[in-house]
């Protein structure tokens, strides 16, 4: 595919821009992103280290690309954005393969139009909560309900066990590996939980595969959030909690606080539905952490040592729930005296 010229003159612009007005927001980036990288064990390397910190808010970069370049308008959009195959779909958006001056990028159009809202709320989402736990923004064009992200071939979380059967992955498919998905997905918890826009719970987690499909797996085999359509804040100084939708929720995979608390009495009635907060992602956490550990030599010992955490965010009550930075902190500590003896490098790094 032919490399395509993205106005000249706007990007050297942009380049002098970037390289003299930016430099103390991007070193409060650079500080902002080691203190986020201390936050993981010493051997776990953040997604995508290299890039994060680079660019300041507004701004991205790819691949090769030496300069941050702005994110891209309805104009570049428009003109230099090849169209390739589907490769998602979910209840809001259809995302497609599509290439931007050669490189693949994923192209996400809104699929049903009575959720513009939510297609909306995702976009600022994403544009709010850029971090080395979120997919990289790219551009976006409101006005035809087009977001461009970063690609990521390995798909949707949905998809690791079939990723740790092919022969890249062979030898990685350890306990290590998938414990260090599991302190990835707390990490992004944590994050929306203490996040630039407040406290964020993860709404659109019904059941393990709709979790599952809102995270990818990159190529370096690091988990990121990557749909951020459901994501209502909780404020606690001012008594605001969230709902998770309208509709009646059921079964065991949503918190207890989520179901209808008068099934006996009266008819479901969102008006009477009382609301909760944050902690319903935690109730989530061990089943999730259990489909992340699988079936590996190892795993049942990670699941051992992790019962009573386990058990804590089952609780009833969600105030009883340990915090999504308890739960970090505690995996980080049990995956320390895991390994102490044997101090091996995080095995993705040989990618
Ligand atoms: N950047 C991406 N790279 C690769 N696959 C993606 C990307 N973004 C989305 N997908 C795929 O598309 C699916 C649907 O995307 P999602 O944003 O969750 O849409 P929806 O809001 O409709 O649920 C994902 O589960 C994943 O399989
Ligand atoms: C955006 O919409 C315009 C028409 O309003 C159309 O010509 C263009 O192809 C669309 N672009 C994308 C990327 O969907
Ligand atoms: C929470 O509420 C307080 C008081 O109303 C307000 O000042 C603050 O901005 C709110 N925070 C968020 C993240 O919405
Ligand atoms: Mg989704």
């Amino acid at each position: 595919m032919s490399r395509r010229d993205d106005g000249g003159n706007d990007g050297s612009l942009t380049t002098l821009w970037v390289c003299l007005g930016f430099v103390p927001l991007v070193a409060v980036f650079a500080t902002v992103a080691t203190y986020i990288r201390m936050e993981l064990p010493n051997n776990v390397k953040g997604p995508e280290e290299a890039n994060v910190g680079q660019c300041p808010q507004g701004y991205f970069k790819l691949g090769e690309m030496s300069d941050c370049l702005p994110w891209l308008s309805c104009e570049v959009i428009k003109r230099d954005i090849i169209v390739r195959e589907l490769i998602g779909q979910g209840a809001v958006k259809q995302v497609f393969l599509a290439l931007w001056r050669g490189n693949k990028v994923a192209l996400s159009r809104l699929a049903v139009p009575k959720f513009k809202a939510d297609f909306i709320h995702g976009l600022e989402m994403l544009k709010g909560l850029q971090s080395v736990n979120v997919v990289k923004l790219l551009g976006f064009c409101e006005e035809n309900h087009s977001i461009l992200t970063k690609y990521h071939p390995l798909g949707s979380l949905n998809n690791l066990n079939a990723v740790m059967e092919q022969e890249r992955y062979l030898g990685l498919n350890t306990w290590r590996t998938r414990f260090h998905l599991v302190i990835e997905y707390v990490s992004v918890l944590n994050y929306l939980h203490n996040s630039p826009l407040g406290t964020r719970v993860m709404c659109d987690s019904n059941d393990l595969d709709k979790v599952l499909s809102q995270y990818l797996l990159t190529s370096e085999l690091h988990l990121i959030v990557n749909d951020l359509d459901a994501l209502p804040v909780v404020n606690r100084s001012s008594g605001v909690l969230v709902k998770c939708g309208h509709r009646e929720l059921s079964g065991h995979f949503v918190a207890p606080e989520q179901l209808w608390p008068y099934a006996h009495e009266l008819p479901f009635s969102d008006h009477l539905m009382p609301s909760y907060d944050e902690k319903t992602d935690v109730w989530k956490i061990p089943n999730v952490v259990d489909f992340l550990l699988g079936q590996v030599e190892g795993s049942d010992v990670v699941r051992f040592h992790l019962f009573e955490l386990h058990r804590d965010c089952k609780r009833e009550t969600p105030q009883h729930r340990p915090s999504a930075q308890t739960v970090l902190q505690t995996y980080k500590a049990v995956y320390a005296s895991l390994t102490q003896e044997a101090d091996v490098p995080d095995p993705r790094n040989d990618l």
